[in-house]
């Protein structure tokens, strides 16, 4: 059930994907989630790209279905990640943070499927005219950098401009958000914040706890008069980039305060001075549970939620 196009091209079970998260989305995370039917993203952050490599044969080491990397383009060490994936011949690259056109040529010719993540319906129609294989439609909703949009209006509105599949990505985290987006047009789903809270993610127990203690209004933008806001948990970093905004620093002061503050939180477990990057969906976050878990949950939430609706057709 669910096997939509994005299966086919992507050769997995279910078409759910684990984002690609700086510090958080490393081997173990990516290949519980490729494991259990889903696809699993590395990311590759800013990280050199003897890391990425690591990591890449870590997962290899773990399963034998297919996993993806996500690149940061914006990431000093690009170039030498590319090279990296492509002698790996990694089965799905995502892109992040601008236009992969550059390296396009590189990754089909090795059949590399390319996944660009989107912020709007002009950058979705310019990818698939790159020849992207698919592209992540990333709402307001998200965890980390973000975009103006809602999943919620920004789905429909490139599913209907394109053809290739659309992955809907920020605030998904149940069936019930599953089943919204394939009713929105998609083939599929982009999960961050969910997967934060997977027993096989490395994050410090502090990040996974303070995301299962979040209400429904603790996920912030933070960052937004820099140009590249961010959704994280409000915390005292939060604040103080409040009051660097109020008081008129310049975009370099604020931009300097973030400087390592995601790895902080992530590895040393500071989640009151460092940065807790979470979606709006945090509060519908409860337990830490095996990836496993999650995607089977997910699935059979959707089934349920695709039962109660069925009363309106019979209804008819
Ligand atoms: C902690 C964190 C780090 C992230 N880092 C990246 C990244 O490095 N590259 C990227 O393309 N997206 C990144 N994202 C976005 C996710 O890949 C994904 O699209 C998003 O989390 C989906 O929305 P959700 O959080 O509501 O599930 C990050 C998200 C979070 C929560």
């Amino acid at each position: 059930m669910f096997q939509t196009k994005l299966c086919e091209i992507l050769n997995i079970q279910y078409p759910i994907i684990q984002g690609g998260m700086a510090w958080v989305a490393t081997a173990e995370l990516a290949a519980a989630v490729s494991e259990a039917g889903g696809l699993g993203i590395i990311a590759a952050g800013n990280a050199p790209a003897e890391v990425v490599e690591q990591e890449i044969k870590k997962a290899k080491a773990l399963t034998d279905k297919p996993f993806g990397v996500n690149i940061m383009l914006l990431s000093p060490f690009v170039e030498e990640v590319v090279d990296v994936v492509c002698r790996e011949k990694v089965s799905v690259v995502t892109t992040g943070a601008g236009n992969p056109g550059k390296f396009m040529g590189r990754f089909k010719e090795i059949g590399t499927k390319v996944i660009p993540v989107v912020p709007s319906v002009a950058l979705a129609k310019r990818m698939e005219k790159l020849g992207a294989d698919a592209v992540i439609v990333e709402g307001t909703e998200a965890g980390g950098h973000i975009g103006e949009l809602t999943t919620m209006v920004l789905v429909p509105q490139v599913a209907s401009e394109i053809s290739i599949p659309v992955i809907a990505a920020g605030g998904i985290a149940d069936g019930r958000g599953f089943l919204a987006s394939l009713s929105l047009g998609a083939d599929g789903v982009q999960i961050g914040t969910r997967f934060i809270c997977a027993e096989e993610c490395v994050v410090h127990d502090n990040y996974k706890q303070m995301v299962i203690k979040a209400k429904d209004r603790d996920a912030i933008v933070s960052a937004r008069t820099t140009g590249h806001p961010v959704r994280v948990l409000k915390n005292k970093l939060t604040k103080e980039f409040s009051q660097m905004e109020k008081a008129g620093a310049t975009i370099d002061e604020i931009e300097k305060l973030g400087v390592g503050k995601l790895r902080l939180a992530v590895v040393e477990g500071d989640i009151e001075n460092g940065s807790v990057m979470a979606g709006q969906i945090a509060s519908m976050v409860k337990e830490i549970q095996p990836c496993g878990e999650i995607i089977e949950d997910i699935i059979n939430g959707a089934k349920e939620q695709l039962n109660i609706l069925s009363q309106y057709k019979k209804e008819e």
